[in-house]
């Protein structure tokens, strides 16, 4: 065997994994442990999580936390999030907590559609194409009806089908360009089937039609595949409260919180350095509920980053605005979710999620994760205008620390205590559990 390997994937679990300590961990101690002890106990459920993927080895666990007293539209939700990151949980819930005194979140699906393309070269003049465009059409629904049916009948389907001329952008290029209501799934399968049948269909009937011209029967598909930019795939989400009742936080009475945070939420608007981390603070809140749902965070960030630059420049996801001395924080955010198919049904904790959170429909679910993705950004800009956002940080990471150091209950204790009012850092927390272990030991 060497670091070069063929064959990988035949190999068992356990050789994959003496391969993987034999040639690329260097520790003569390794523990195989470390990997095994991630396995689900429940060797049916450690299948299905292996299924999900290739060459599995072992799970990577992801803290799995909950965030209480969320209102939405007048309904509670204990949101199930799924993120290593240490004060985020918290600081939704803080959020949850902050507006359901405040009448709670307000949520709405403005459209479900999704996107998907069919790429092409076409050689003759685009007039005739367009021509052809209508047959071309019904040829392409009539020959999918057997993939649409079942979607057709929950309610879904192919919404439009348009030809796009780009070659001003590109000599020869075309587009199909569709749209999908997938219902309850995110989808991506039946769009990518539909897809590549439809790159067939027009690929045949440009190649045998009998009114084109030789040069005008070539035709090159270059790629079929949904697209994840789905902006009127839509959620919002806003809350909204008289000035005064945003109270005082933090030592800041309620007409400078509101002036502040209306100010940060303006830069986050017009500086692409502080849009990003304001963005990023929103994704927070949605990749945690987007991962413990079992859906594509991938996707949904993407689209999610796009949609911000859809201005040609990129800008904040939440928008702030005060009138009539109505204080008003909302979020626009497209997400391509699902609650049934791909991972939602499969994985064990997703299903949990789900559950938890009332096995919602796609739309519900697009409203709720809209709604938390809200909630994480008031709670950051909320610090970063008032306190900053390290105190809070640094609390949630002093147990971290204190946890890798191995500190005892009365050893954490102590260092709580003893750094409530200071800088906290891995160095100054060993050097303060040093010194006082020296100092029991004097004792003693
Ligand atoms: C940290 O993960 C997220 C924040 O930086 C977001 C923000 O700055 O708005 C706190």
């Amino acid at each position: 065997m060497s670091k070069w390997v063929n064959g990988f994937s035949k190999l068992s679990k356990d050789a994959k994994i003496d391969w993987l300590s034999t040639n690329y961990i260097h520790d003569d101690h390794f523990n195989h442990h470390i990997i095994s002890d991630s396995w689900y106990q429940n060797e049916q459920t450690q299948q299905v999580l292996e299924g999900f993927s290739e060459n599995t080895i072992s799970n990577f666990h992801l803290p799995f936390g909950l965030a209480p007293n969320f209102k939405i539209n007048g309904n509670p939700y204990c949101i199930p999030m799924a993120i290593e990151e240490s004060s985020v949980v918290a600081a939704a819930s803080a959020a949850a907590k902050y507006w359901l005194e405040r009448g709670g979140f307000h949520a709405k699906v403005i459209d479900t559609q999704k996107v998907g393309q069919v790429h092409f070269y076409w050689y003759g003049h685009s007039e005739k194409l367009k021509h052809h465009f209508q047959e071309i059409k019904s040829l392409l629904l009539d020959t999918t009806t057997h993939l649409t049916t079942n979607m057709v009948n929950r309610g879904g389907g192919i919404l439009n089908i348009e030809l796009l001329d780009k070659t001003a952008e590109e000599p020869n290029y075309y587009q199909l360009f569709i749209t999908f209501d997938t219902c309850n799934s995110m989808g991506a399968n039946f769009i990518n089937t539909i897809l590549e049948s439809f790159a067939q269909t027009i690929s045949d009937y440009i190649s045998n039609c009998i009114h084109f011209s030789n040069e005008e029967k070539e035709v090159k598909i270059i790629m079929s595949i949904l697209s994840n930019y789905t902006p009127d795939c839509l959620a919002k989400a806003w809350v909204e409260c008289n000035i005064e009742d945003l109270g005082s936080y933090n030592n800041m009475d309620a007409n400078e919180l509101a002036e502040k945070f209306y100010s940060a939420v303006k830069i986050a608007k017009l500086d692409p350095y502080r849009a990003t981390t304001h963005n990023k603070g929103i994704f927070n809140g949605i990749d945690a509920v987007v991962i413990a749902t079992g859906n594509d965070f991938r996707a949904v960030e993407a689209c999610g980053h796009t949609y911000a630059a859809r201005n040609g420049k990129y800008s904040s996801l939440s928008n702030c605005s005060i009138d009539n001395n109505i204080f008003r924080f909302e979020l626009e955010i497209p997400l391509a979710i699902g609650t049934v198919g791909g991972l939602t049904k499969l994985h064990p904790m997703a299903q949990l999620a789900l559950q938890i959170l009332g096995n919602p429909s796609a739309k519900t679910l697009m409203e709720i994760i809209a709604v938390v993705g809200l909630a994480q950004n008031f709670a950051a800009v909320r610090s970063l205008v008032t306190s900053g956002i390290q105190k809070g940080h640094m609390k949630m990471h002093l147990g971290n620390i204190l946890q890798q150091l191995g500190s005892t209950e009365a050893e954490k204790a102590a260092c709580t205590e003893y750094f409530h009012n200071k800088v906290i850092s891995h160095s100054a927390v060993r050097d303060f559990l040093v010194s006082s272990r020296q100092e029991f030991d004097a004792k003693c």
